[in-house]
């Protein structure tokens, strides 16, 4: 199936002008989310003030929680003179005053990146070399032809249902979708069973899905009074939601979060002498946005406690700091539940670790890390995925599902064909493509930089085939996924 999926894959984008032009431009100086090595890159807007630590000189059982009562919350005085804060810093102050107290990181983090009015996500593109950062499909088709294999192998294992609905979460641009649509387009009895469902937030990006899809919207007729929108690119249904629930249930799912969950919203929690306590934001006299510690327990500790149960004793012992994502609990549990009823599998692909995460949580703005406080909504948030935390959820929430990986994208890309892949495209494309090709391959399988680079040092293409994780969460009929056997 490998090798015939590679073969046949459709024209390659570097035959179409205007798909492939854009791709030359990506090839080096602009920032993937996950390029910085070191934290020392990252502006340290982690400082927290009245830390009260110094007394601490053996570290607190794991998941300790102890309430300091000292700290009452004492909301600054806010001026009344015309501030020029924007729409979204006004809010979030506004929520802070209201509240009377400081919030999680976590609800900062989800009112900057998708809320409704001014968060980053929302009214603009924010990808590629005018944008902020670039994702992986951004760098090449191939990664997505990639993603395509590996969807029509799941579909073979499923037994090649007749109706499938294929789950994008967070499609960005679309890009990813439009190119595996490409590459399976075919393989009609494949994409002739899809039925396309896009989870986004933002309308400017699902405006962009629609048409980087080519979609038409056929108009309503008597008997079907609901607009039915294709996409031209295979043939196929798409529908878009605002979360993965209200996509319809009782059909086979196939499910891709690329670079979803490193999105969903973060706590942060900080040891101290009275134990863990959250990190939480707040307004400085100065009325700025700083962090402070939280006085007495907060309702996400309990997912603190939850985290730390999943964890060895050691694993925690040595950790500072901790970082928890419920949302990414509770979307794992929605998908494992989907996938249990309705057959099928999930692949998630993200930077992140095997284990619990410490702290990373990291802001980008115009390709360069800037400090997490300054200018919410202006840059995008993003933090490292906990994949053992998915692990976890997943086999909390059904029997019925099994769990893969993570492997990293290098071996994920790698297995499915990347390498016969490029060849093909290299065989027909002129020098400029071709060391397009090569720098997008190097890319998405690549460690660290390229080896043989002869552009300006700086724009050496920095390889992320090890930082990013693949796992699968499939229903446990269909065996094990290509390619985590
Ligand atoms: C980092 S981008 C990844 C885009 C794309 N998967 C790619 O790799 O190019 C995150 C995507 O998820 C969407 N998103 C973020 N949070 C979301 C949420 N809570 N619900 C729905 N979509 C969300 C964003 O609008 C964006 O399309």
């Amino acid at each position: 199936m490998l090798r015939r999926v590679l073969q046949q894959a459709s024209i390659p984008r570097h035959i179409s002008h205007t798909f492939f032009a854009p791709r030359l431009s990506y090839s080096s100086p602009f920032l993937l989310r996950k390029c910085s090595s070191s934290s020392s890159e990252i502006p340290q807007s982690s400082f927290v003030e009245h830390l009260d630590d110094k007394n601490q000189t053996t570290p607190q059982p794991p998941a300790t929680i102890s309430v300091d009562r000292s700290g009452l919350y004492n909301p600054p005085e806010h001026s009344h003179e015309p501030s020029s804060d924007s729409e979204l810093v006004k809010h979030l102050k506004g929520i802070i005053k209201f509240r009377g107290g400081p919030i999680s990181v976590a609800e900062y983090m989800e009112e900057v990146l998708t809320n409704p009015k001014a968060g980053f996500y929302i009214n603009r593109d924010v990808f590629g070399a005018e944008g902020d950062f670039i994702t992986s499909p951004e760098v090449s088709q191939m990664f997505g032809e990639m993603v395509a294999v590996w969807a029509m192998c799941l579909w073979e294992q499923m037994g090649q249902p007749k109706r499938v609905n294929l789950v994008e979460l967070g499609p960005g641009r679309g890009t990813l979708m439009v190119d595996l649509l490409r590459g399976a387009s075919k393989f009609k009895n494949f994409t002739e069973s899809l039925h396309v469902h896009l989870v986004e937030c933002s309308p400017a990006l699902q405006k962009l899905q629609h048409q980087n899809l080519n979609c038409v919207d056929e108009e309503p007729t008597p008997d079907k009074t609901d607009k039915k929108t294709v996409s031209t690119l295979a043939g196929t249904p798409v529908s878009w939601h605002a979360a993965l629930e209200q996509v319809p249930s009782g059909v086979p799912t196939i499910i891709i979060a690329h670079e979803f969950y490193d999105a969903l919203p973060v706590h942060q929690f900080q040891r101290a002498s009275r134990g863990w306590c959250e990190k939480m934001v707040d307004v400085a006299e100065d009325s700025k946005f700083r962090f402070v510690l939280s006085p007495q327990p907060t309702p996400a500790t309990l997912y603190l406690a939850k985290r730390c149960k999943w964890a060895t004793t050691e694993e925690v012992a040595k950790l500072e700091q901790i970082e928890v994502c419920p949302k990414a609990m509770e979307l794992t549990k929605t998908i494992a539940e989907r996938i249990s009823s309705d057959g099928g599998g999930a692949l998630i692909i993200d930077y992140g670790l095997n284990g619990v995460v410490s702290d990373s949580l990291q802001a980008i703005r115009k390709h360069k890390f800037v400090n997490i406080l300054d200018d919410p909504g202006s840059a995008d948030l993003s933090a490292y995925v906990d994949f053992a935390s998915i692990r976890h959820s997943a086999e909390e929430a059904s029997g019925h599902v099994s769990v893969h990986g993570p492997i990293t994208q290098s071996q994920f890309l790698g297995s499915l064909g990347i390498n016969f892949r490029v060849e093909a495209l290299l065989q027909n494309c002129t020098d400029e493509q071709a060391e397009s090709l090569r720098t997008g391959y190097w890319r998405l399988v690549g460690d660290g930089e390229a080896p043989v680079w002869e552009g300006p040092e700086e724009q050496a293409p920095i390889g992320m085939g090890t930082r990013y994780l693949a796992m699968a969460i499939v229903n446990k009929k269909q065996g094990v996924p290509v390619p985590f056997q």
